[in-house]
């Protein structure tokens, strides 16, 4: 008999919205792949509130299950390398983007997406860090990749009360960097600083309006989540030799900048694209998190709601009022 299970549902209406509800859904309606698996927990990202609101650039073709993010155990797997009964992860690839996602008790992807749980971690620590806290990494990755030390001095983070950026604060700051975070919630500032932020600089501070091709150096690094005008600033006022991570574009794609800050302070512009992210550096990335960069505060960063409060929250993100991490319980 074909199993239903629980699953949040964007329709496209007749006059061209999205309708954002839970469902029920049929084993038989997920793609033909290797591992199917029983979600317990998924977690909400910015690219989940995209596809939930009809972006093409994410989701071509509704009904749509979103969720980038998910965790559970394996009910059913075609190959050996994967057994039954395994607590596993899934992050990025194609999940949620146009293969039907977390939001739902079940997925069906393919094994070559498929991480086992990192032992030092819960499924619901892993969800709590999901891909906003994987991009977080891998930012940090980065940083001592090149060489970036706590002794190298400021590290910034744009969009601090979001997911990607809180995340950020609270691994850097448990590695001992000293991190300045930029926000535009006033409100947040004692939270930030719970999380490890030293100092809090408004968004009006960390935008220079002019466009002068260098500032005076202050950052040793910076993981921007908000692109545009934000990031061009980031850039020009980077430190010699300094780091810039680049993940998002809340704000705008597009970036505006000189090459005076590469060649004249050898400035480093990073991409990071952490669904694509090679299994072999994803699993290096997984460990780093486990072994050393895993927050001490996990439960201040997350709240945990219903797959019926989804809808509700999506709409707060693409608002740009979500705090923290969102995970979902299944
Ligand atoms: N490339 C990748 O692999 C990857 C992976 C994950 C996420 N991302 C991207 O990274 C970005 C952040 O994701 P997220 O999950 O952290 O999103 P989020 O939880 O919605 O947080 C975004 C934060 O951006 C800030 N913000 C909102 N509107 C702003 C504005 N008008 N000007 C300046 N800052 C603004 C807010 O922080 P404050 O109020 O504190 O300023 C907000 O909390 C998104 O673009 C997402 O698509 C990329």
């Amino acid at each position: 008999m074909d199993q239903s299970f629980r699953a949040i549902l964007v329709n496209e209406t007749s006059d061209k919205n999205f309708d954002v509800k839970v469902s029920q859904r049929y084993i038989s309606e997920l793609p033909d792949n290797d591992i199917l698996i029983r979600v317990f927990y998924s977690g909400l990202n910015y690219k989940d509130a995209l596809s939930a609101s009809g972006n093409k650039g994410i989701t071509r073709k509704y009904p749509h299950t979103p969720g980038i993010d998910a965790a559970g155990v394996i009910v059913d797997s075609r190959v050996p390398e994967f057994k039954k009964g395994e607590e596993v992860i899934v992050t990025g690839y194609d999940l949620g983007m146009n293969t039907s996602g977390g939001l739902a008790e079940y997925i069906c992807v393919p094994a070559s997406w498929v991480v086992r749980r990192p032992e030092k971690l819960s499924l619901e620590e892993a969800m709590i860090i999901g891909t906003s806290g994987f991009t977080a990494a891998s930012g940090i990755y980065e940083f001592i990749k090149h060489g970036v030390q706590p002794e190298s001095g400021e590290v910034l983070i744009t969009g601090a009360t979001g997911a990607v950026g809180s995340m950020a604060i609270a691994m850097l700051s448990k590695s001992g960097y000293h991190v300045v975070a930029v926000s535009g919630k006033p409100d947040a500032a004692e939270w930030l600083k719970q999380l490890g932020a030293e100092r809090i600089i408004s968004r009006d501070e960390a935008i220079e309006p002019t466009g002068k091709p260098l500032l005076p150096g202050k950052w040793a690094a910076v993981l921007d989540t908000v692109g545009g005008n934000m990031l061009s600033t980031a850039i020009r006022s980077t430190k010699e030799r300094g780091i810039v991570a680049n993940c998002g574009m809340i704000v705008s794609n597009e970036l505006n900048v000189s090459v005076f800050p590469f060649i004249l302070r050898a400035v480093r512009l990073i991409g990071i694209a952490s669904a694509e992210t090679p299994m072999k550096r994803r699993l290096e990335i997984w460990d780093l998190i486990q072994s050393e960069l895993k927050p001490t505060l996990l439960p201040l960063i997350s709240r945990t709601i219903s797959l019926e409060q989804v809808p509700a929250e999506l709409q707060l993100m693409l608002k740009g009022k979500q705090q923290g991490k969102v995970i979902v319980s299944l």
